[in-house]
């Protein structure tokens, strides 16, 4: 048995369709790219979707244009991928780290607030897992004190809240197609935002700062004429390679997210009746995009005297289920525990105890379009007989 976290399932067509921008002989941020970006706007209902080389970049872009810089502050869950801290430093700027709801994963919107100072400048919400940050109270507290919303949607494709696809809520949203998300083209990101001078600038941004796409300036007058560049931008373009496989994905978009809820409701049907193991939340106002499938090991109530032993126990079960070709993962890490972030700010596991919980005590179980019913029944079966 060999069972992945996740395994990328890609189709015929799908895999095919990188010969077409390969024969053409344009290969970097042509009319694939454009072709993607549509199609990403029409399933989020985002009016802008910008095409560029992964999330982190995305986030980057997004706080580079808001004008994010030296000195500002911005607000970030403990408990994230390491990269939305780390676009705030890359921008000069100081990460101030807000707690988690241990239900959600994702950030306490009651603790937003005592973390606002003069210098604060955005609140960067995460989507984790596929599951919407609460956006009512993060958009409130943004219009009450004028800061900027960057969503990471990395995961978040899918992911509704309220009705409404994440990534429009924001001053941007920004999801990553790296092989672990629902929709994947190797590496890869997009920014979306409903706010069109933004949009503007991003492009430019993304492309060394130029007023023209290649592709603009080749389908205009006079080609050979070369563009100015209003900004000192960056290249984050994508490629059309990469574009072509995420737009052949689009094609089958609800199909994707549709077995991954399936998959999601097995899991749940199967085993939220352990009282050892706390399944992902669900809620009317939340639709999951089930990016993965985190879950709390909880053997006895999880405080701050036991976290170490019960970290054990589950590293332990990891071992097990990873000896008989079952992989998991911890959710994700608490980025204030990370040596730079710990080193640099001078934090303590303790400072966010709700971070510290879920890095030390989650797991993710396989979970990926495609996963046949041998493969989740025998992982079910498998940790139904975990005696702990
Ligand atoms: C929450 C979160 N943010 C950002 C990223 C970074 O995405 P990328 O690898 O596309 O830069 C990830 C990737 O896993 C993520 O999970």
């Amino acid at each position: 048995m060999n069972i992945p976290i996740a395994r990328t399932s890609l189709t015929e067509t799908e895999i095919n369709s990188v010969l077409e921008p390969l024969k053409s002989g344009w290969l970097v941020q042509g009319k694939k790219v454009g072709e993607f970006e549509e199609k990403w706007s029409i399933f989020t209902q985002a009016e802008h979707s910008i095409a560029v080389t992964s999330c982190t970049s995305a986030l980057h872009l997004s706080l580079a244009a808001l004008g994010f810089g030296p000195g500002d502050e911005a607000i970030v869950p403990a408990f994230t991928w390491i990269s939305t801290a780390n676009v705030v430093e890359h921008l000069g700027g100081k990460v101030v780290f807000c707690d988690i709801n241990l239900d959600t994963f994702n950030i306490d919107t009651e603790q937003i607030e005592s973390k606002i100072t003069e210098k604060t400048k955005a609140i960067l919400p995460v989507h984790l897992f596929g599951l919407s940050a609460d956006m009512d109270p993060i958009v409130k507290l943004a219009e009450k004190y004028n800061l900027l919303i960057v969503e990471d949607a990395a995961c978040g494709f899918g992911s509704k809240y309220n009705g409404n696809h994440v990534g429009t809520f924001g001053g941007t949203g920004c999801f990553s197609f790296h092989p672990r998300k629902a929709i994947t083209t190797g590496e890869g990101g997009m920014i979306t935002t409903n706010d069109g001078s933004l949009a503007v600038k991003i492009r430019r941004l993304r492309d060394h700062g130029a007023e023209k796409t290649d592709l603009q300036r080749h389908l205009g007058a006079r080609p050979y004429l070369l563009a100015d560049h209003p900004d000192a931008g960056y290249n984050q373009r994508m490629t059309d390679l990469q574009a072509a496989l995420g737009s052949a994905q689009m094609e089958r978009a609800n199909d994707i997210v549709n077995e991954r809820k399936m998959l999601a409701k097995t899991y749940d049907d199967c085993l939220d009746g352990l009282d050892w193991l706390r399944t992902p939340y669900k809620d009317s106002v939340f639709t999951h995009g089930y990016q993965s499938y985190p879950c709390m090991f909880m053997p006895d109530e999880i405080n701050l005297e036991n976290i170490e032993e019960i970290n054990i126990k589950r590293n332990d079960w990891m071992d097990d289920l990873q000896k008989m070709g079952i992989s998991t993962r911890p959710a994700t890490h608490a980025v204030h525990m990370l040596s730079f972030y710990r080193n640099k700010y001078q934090l303590d596991p303790k400072d966010f105890p709700n971070a510290y919980v879920a890095d030390q005590c989650s797991i993710s179980l396989p979970l990926f379009h495609g996963m046949t019913t041998e493969e989740q029944d025998a992982v079910i079966e498998q940790v139904k007989e975990h005696n702990n």
